[in-house]
Formats: structure tokens, C-alpha cells, sequence
């Protein structure tokens, strides 16, 4: 047995270098190994070339920036995410979320009369895209008066770091189909992505699957690709590398889709919860770790 068998599963994780001082925000971490809360800063105007910088290595060192206090337009949340890629379309063909007058922008606004919300269990967005969104940004206008409503973030860095290394030698060059019609219904796409994925930005590896979209791994027999996605998607959210986002009235979070996971808690019915999402375009597949 190596001598990191008897390690604390915790003691594998890298862990993100938190103690940034930026020069013209702020960044307090939310948990040891993913989320920050960024202050010092105005999103209803244009951002200068240092504030894009610094939030730039701020969305890349904690998968997930949140926001508080911005009482942002469509305009501004368009321009907010724009600084960080091209805005994107959401593939799915039948969504809980709705369409605006505005191609990119979506409304997440859950009442008395919804019957479910998007988002309950942990997933990343439209993993089912033959490229999956970079990112996406919520900003939640109104949220329940009594508290409820979080949304929980997962670091698939921290859950690819705390495997096994026999489990981690197991998963390579494994790969998973992830299939849309699962949650959006006909004509979604449906397509393969590796198991082990490397961030194009840090070079980092995650775990890139979950239990929304991926249905099955495809080079193992059935009964054993069935337990072993089963053990993966009870691993990759596990508490010890979860943080969770207690919304404010104009408040946002911003997710890196690419190596977090998410889940809408709702616990808050017939209260309201309403705001607006907008997603950034991945630039390539997922590739292999
Ligand atoms: C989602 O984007 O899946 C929903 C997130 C949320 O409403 O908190």
C-alpha cells in the first residue's frame, strides 16, 4: 500500500493559491477549493483592461466569482460576460427556462405555480454540446424573503485531485456519452466527451461527467460502466469540495463550466426566485487529461 493510502482523501487535493491581492478588486474565498465573493467594483460600466485582468485570473483560480449589490441590464450583464468570450446559445430544445426578447438571455423565474426548476441535481451546463459552454453567468434580481434558493458549486479539480491513483490510471482514455435528450427532449444534442478532461486554461485535469447529461461510459462492459458512473457521480460532489451561494437581492454568479459542477437548491416553494442567464461559447471539445 503507498504511503498516501492513509492520507486524510482531503490531503490529495492541490490547493487553489488563495491569498491573491489584486490591485483594483477584491477576492474573499468561499471555501477552501472553489467560490469567491469579488468586491470593489461597478458592473453597470465598462471595465478597464487591468479590472478584466484581474477578474480573468480571478474566474480561472476559483471556478466560480460571485457578486453582490449590481443592479445590472441586460446590456450590462451581455458586456460582463462578453469580456470573457463570445455569448452562446442554449442548446436544449424543450427547457425549464424560458426564452427573452433577447437571443442570448434567459429567464430563470421560479413561483407559486412552478412545478420544477432548472438545475436540481448537480450538473455542468449542456455537457451534451459537441463543445459545451465556457461558462455561465445567473443573476438573481429577486430572491426568496426567509433565505433558500442556493445554488452549490463542486470543484471537479479537487474531485479529480482526491481519487485514487489506481482509480485515476482506471479512467484514462476512458470515454462518456452525454446525452441531451436525457433533459431537453428530441433533437438535443448527444455527444462523447473523455472522462478525464484537461482545463485548456490552467492544464489542471477534472472529472467531467455527471448525472444529468451522461449516460453511459462506452468502452466498459454495461454492469460495470453502471457502478463505476455511479461511484463517480457520488464522488464528484461530495461536500469537502463544494461551496455554496447564499443569493442576495442583484447578486451573480459566474461559473467556469468547465471544471465545476452546480445544483439549484430548491427549497423555497411558493416563494420567489428571478433573474437571468446568459452563457459564454466553450472555444474547443473538452480534451483529453
Ligand atoms: C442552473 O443554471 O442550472 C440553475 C442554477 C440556479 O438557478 O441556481
Amino acid at each position: 500500500m503507498s504511503a498516501t493510502a492513509h492520507l486524510p482523501q482531503i490531503a490529495r487535493i492541490a490547493s487553489i493559491p488563495s491569498a491573491v491581492s489584486y490591485e483594483t478588486i477584491t477576492a474573499t474565498p468561499s471555501s477552501p477549493h472553489i467560490g469567491a465573493e469579488i468586491g470593489n467594483i461597478d458592473l453597470t460600466r465598462s471595465l478597464t483592461n487591468q479590472q478584466v485582468t484581474e477578474l480573468h485570473d480571478a474566474f480561472t483560480r476559483y471556478q466560480v466569482i460571485f457578486f453582490r449589490d449590481q443592479k445590472i441590464s441586460f446590456e450590462d450583464q451581455i458586456r460582463l460576460a462578453g469580456y470573457f468570450g463570445r455569448l452562446g446559445k442554449h442548446v436544449g430544445k424543450s427547457s425549464i427556462s424560458k426564452t427573452t426578447g433577447n437571443e442570448h438571455v434567459r429567464k430563470f423565474h421560479y413561483d407559486e405555480t412552478s412545478k420544477q426548476i432548472s438545475g436540481e441535481n448537480f450538473h455542468s451546463d449542456q455537457s451534451c454540446a459537441p463543445i459545451p459552454p465556457l461558462g455561465s453567468m445567473l443573476y438573481n434580481h429577486t430572491v426568496p424573503p426567509d433565505g433558500g434558493g442556493d445554488t452549490m458549486f463542486a470543484s471537479m479539480y479537487a474531485a479529480y485531485d482526491a481519487l485514487s491513483d489506481r482509480m485515476k490510471k482506471y479512467l484514462e482514455g476512458l470515454t462518456a456519452t452525454h446525452d441531451g435528450t436525457r433533459v431537453f427532449g428530441p433533437d438535443t444534442p448527444i455527444s462523447v466527451h473523455p472522462v478525464i478532461t484537461r482545463h485548456p486554461v490552467t492544464g489542471r485535469k477534472v472529472i467531467f461527467i455527471n448525472q444529468d447529461f451522461t449516460s453511459h461510459i462506452n468502452e466498459l462492459p454495461r454492469l460495470e460502466g453502471q457502478r463505476v458512473l455511479a461511484f463517480l457521480i457520488d464522488h464528484c460532489d461530495k461536500p469537502e469540495w463544494t461551496c455554496r451561494f447564499r443569493w442576495t437581492p442583484h447578486s451573480i454568479a459566474f461559473w467556469d463550466n468547465r471544471c465545476t459542477h452546480h445544483k439549484a437548491v430548491w427549497d423555497y416553494w411558493p416563494n420567489v426566485r428571478s433573474g437571468y442567464r446568459v452563457q459564454v461559447e466553450g472555444a474547443e471539445p473538452p480534451m483529453a487529461g
